[in-house]
C-alpha cells in the first residue's frame, strides 16, 4: 500500500495492470487488465479453467500475483492476505457462502465482527440487520431465523449483507445464482442492482449468460488466462459465447441463429 495519486471521481475504484499468475508451470492470469468503477456492475465470464477464481482470488488476497500491477482508489497495493483486502475494502462471497447452518440471521451478519465482542450488544446488532436488510429490500421473515430454514436466495442474500457491514467499495460475488430457480435468481439479481445503487463496485462471476446481460453494466470475458473480450450490455448471446470459446461457429451460436431465424418467420 504505497504511491500516492489524486483520483478524480471518473477514475476507476480498481485497477487491474498486466496481472499474471503462474502455479509452477501453469499460466493461470496471462496479462490480465480491468478496471472497475463505483457504482458498475462489471461481469468476468469465461469457461472452465478460464481463471475466473484466480483473478477474484488475487483481488482477495487469498493468491499474490506473479507479475502485474492491482491500484485501488490510484494507489498501488499489494494484498498479502485476505484481511488487506478487507481493510481496504474489497469484499468477496465466496459460492459456498461460508454461512453457519445453526446460526441466526443476526448471528450470522456479525460473526467474527461483533460490534462489542466482550458483551454482545444484541439489540443494536438486531435494529443494524433489520435496517440493512430493509434498505437491500431483501425478502427475509425473520433475522431470528436459523440459516438452515432459509431459501437459497434468502441465505445468498445475508452473504451478500454481510459482505457490505464493511462498507466495501468493491464485492465480489462468484456465482451468486448457480443453484438458485427462476424466482430467486431474479430476487438476487435485483439486490445486485440495489448494492450497485449505493455505489458499491460489483465484480459478478457468471455463466449464465442472461443473468449477466440482465444486470452487468460491461462484461469482461476472460479465455485461456487472458483478455478475450469487452462488452456492454448490448453484446448479444453469440458475441459472449464466441469469445468465450474463441470460435465465431459453434454449436451454441448455431442453435441461437436458428432460434433467431425461426423467431424471424424465415
Ligand atoms: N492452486 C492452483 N494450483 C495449480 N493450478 C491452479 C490452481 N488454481 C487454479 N489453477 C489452474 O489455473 C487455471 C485457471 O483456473 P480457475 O479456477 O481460475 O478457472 P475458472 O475460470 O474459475 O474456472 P471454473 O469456471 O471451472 O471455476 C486452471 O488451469 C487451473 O487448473
Ligand atoms: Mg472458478
Amino acid at each position: 500500500m504505497n504511491d500516492t495519486a489524486n483520483p478524480t471521481r471518473t477514475d476507476p475504484i480498481l485497477r487491474l495492470t498486466g496481472i499474471c499468475k503462474q502455479f509452477g508451470a501453469v499460466t493461470a492470469l496471462d496479462d490480465i487488465s480491468m478496471d472497475i468503477h463505483e457504482g458498475e456492475v462489471v461481469a468476468l465470464v469465461g469457461d472452465n479453467g478460464a481463471g475466473k477464481s484466480t483473478l477474484i482470488k488475487t483481488l482477495s488476497g487469498v493468491h499474490q500475483p506473479t507479475s502485474g500491477r492491482i491500484e485501488f482508489c490510484g494507489r498501488s497495493v499489494q494484498l498479502q492476505n485476505p484481511s488487506d483486502a478487507i481493510t481496504l475494502g474489497i469484499a468477496t462471497v465466496y459460492q459456498d457462502l461460508s454461512l453457519c447452518e445453526n446460526l441466526d440471521v443476526v448471528a450470522n451478519l456479525f460473526l467474527g465482527q461483533e460490534l462489542s465482542p466482550w458483551s454482545l450488544d444484541e439489540t443494536q446488532m438486531e435494529v443494524r440487520a433489520w435496517n440493512l436488510l430493509k434498505e437491500l429490500a431483501a425478502r427475509i421473515p425473520s433475522v431470528r431465523e436459523p440459516i438452515a430454514s432459509l431459501s437459497g436466495g434468502q441465505r445468498q442474500t445475508v452473504a451478500i449483507a454481510r459482505s457490505l457491514l464493511t462498507d466495501p467499495k468493491v464485492i465480489m460475488l462468484d456465482e451468486p445464482t448457480a443453484a438458485l430457480g427462476v424466482a430467486q435468481t431474479a430476487e438476487v439479481l435485483n439486490l445486485i442492482e440495489r448494492v450497485r445503487d449505493r455505489g458499491h463496485g460489483v465484480i459478478l462471476i457468471s455463466h449464465n449468460m442472461d443473468d449477466v446481460r440482465a444486470v452487468a453494466d460491461r462484461i469482461v470475458v476472460l479465455r485461456l488466462g487472458k483478455n478475450n473480450g469487452e462488452f456492454d450490455s448490448n453484446a448479444t448471446h453469440q458475441d459472449l459465447v464466441s469469445a468465450i470459446t474463441g470460435a465465431e461457429d459453434n454449436s451454441v451460436t448455431r442453435r441461437h441463429a436458428r432460434q433467431h431465424s425461426t423467431e424471424a418467420g424465415e
